[in-house]
């Protein structure tokens, strides 16, 4: 087992000049499950190839433990990848294709069989060993790639959306088990996904990169609840925050009919760098709806904006209204969650106002986050 450590790494693809991964900073724990998530082409798999030894690094360096591998060829880093297209052998066994690296490295066949045998037992492939990998279904392929790699018994795993091949379901059940095996094997992982969710649901910590450098890194309960730049406020979360473009007021920020306070630090800031408006963020679970005629459900709840609803969507326990309302001057789309038995009907308008406490301050020109 080992820390995982990038320093400043840089990887700028011949023939381009801006680089695809850009001064890149994190600190991995020994046995820690981080996930690398960001929209296509941020630069995910470049940082987890330069850490594979895939990829050159042109800047920076990475260390793994205690060892400076940044210019060590793959095979001497100790570490097992896993790939999106599983690459098995379509000629070789399940128990082949798990134990052909350590054939290749010359393990003797005993100790292969060993090995094999007891990743099968944990993945639950034992009665699937004899046969050939266009006998299984998908998600049992994903499992015998991950023997393979499970076998070598690395000090890093690596995986590169190892589950974009599995319909939505199996994609579900598979990520679980990931998950819980990464935590019973205590093997530092590094995976990337561009899924927000499996990020959320998976990582111990989760790294958020954009255009080849990093936003934030945090776990997921604070990348949630203390998103560092706007760009992570409206990827982290789904249905997404809604974030709006408003005035500053006198102790707050004009929302529709209502000031909502907000802290006066953050304004200040703005207001420092010539601003006048600030972007407000709030979850969609974090409106309250107003009275019907737009007073206030309470004193610490002013009445705030005015939501046409034009799309209802009913889950059961609660439900999410799509609407429109016009906010700071112009017309934006709003998310609200309503409890499922109290959801208004499509073409209604209902009042709703952030909770007290529960909104975001960032700095509309910047991105940054102004409030605590
Ligand atoms: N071999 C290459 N040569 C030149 N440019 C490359 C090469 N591989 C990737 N890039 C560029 O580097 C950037 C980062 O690519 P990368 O594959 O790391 O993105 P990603 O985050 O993994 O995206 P995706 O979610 O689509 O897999 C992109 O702009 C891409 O076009
Ligand atoms: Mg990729």
């Amino acid at each position: 087992m080992a820390t995982v450590t990038y320093d400043q790494a840089t990887r700028v693809y011949p023939g381009s000049e801006k680089p695809a991964v850009d001064k890149l900073d994190i600190e991995i724990e020994d046995g820690e499950f981080l996930v690398l998530v960001g929209p296509s082409g941020c630069g995910k798999s470049t940082s987890l190839r330069m850490l594979a030894g895939l990829e050159d690094v042109n800047g920076g360096s990475i260390r793994i433990g205690d060892r400076d591998v940044t210019h060590l060829p793959p095979k001497d880093r100790d570490i097992a990848m896993v790939f999106q297209n599983y690459a098995l052998y379509p000629h070789m066994t399940v128990a082949d294709n798990m134990g052909f690296a350590l054939k290749i490295a010359g393990v003797p066949k005993p100790e292969i069989r060993q090995k094999v045998e007891d990743a099968a037992k944990i993945l639950d492939l034992t009665e699937y060993l004899g046969r050939k990998p266009k006998a299984l279904s998908g998600g049992q392929r994903q499992r015998v790639a991950m023997g393979r790699a499970i076998v070598r018994e690395p000090q890093v795993f690596l995986m590169d959306e190892p589950l974009s091949n599995l319909d939505a379901k199996l994609r579900v059940q598979t990520r679980t088990q990931i998950a819980g095996l990464q935590r019973r094997l205590g093997i530092t992982t590094v995976y990337v996904t561009h899924d927000q969710v499996e990020a959320m649901t998976m990582g111990d910590r989760v790294a958020v990169l954009k255009d080849g450098l990093l936003q934030q890194v945090d776990t997921p309960r604070r990348m949630y609840d203390r998103p560092a730049n706007l760009f992570v406020a409206g990827f982290i979360g789904s249905p997404a925050m809604n974030l709006v473009e408003v005035p500053i007021a006198d102790g707050g920020v004009k929302f529709g009919n209502s000031v909502v306070p907000v802290e006066r630090e953050a304004l200040a800031t703005a207001a420092d760098k010539g601003d006048t408006t600030v972007t407000v963020g709030v979850r969609p679970e974090h409106f309250g709806l107003a009275n019907g005629d737009g007073t206030a459900v309470s004193k610490d709840e002013p009445a705030g904006i005015a939501v046409t609803v034009n799309v209802v969507e009913e889950l059961g326990a609660d439900g999410y209204i799509y609407g429109s309302a016009k906010v700071g001057g112009r017309e934006h789309d709003i998310v609200v969650r309503v409890p499922g038995r109290e959801v208004p009907e499509k073409g209604s308008v209902v009042h709703v106002v952030p909770r007290g406490g529960e909104t975001h301050v960032f700095s509309t020109s910047t991105g940054e986050r102004l409030s605590d």
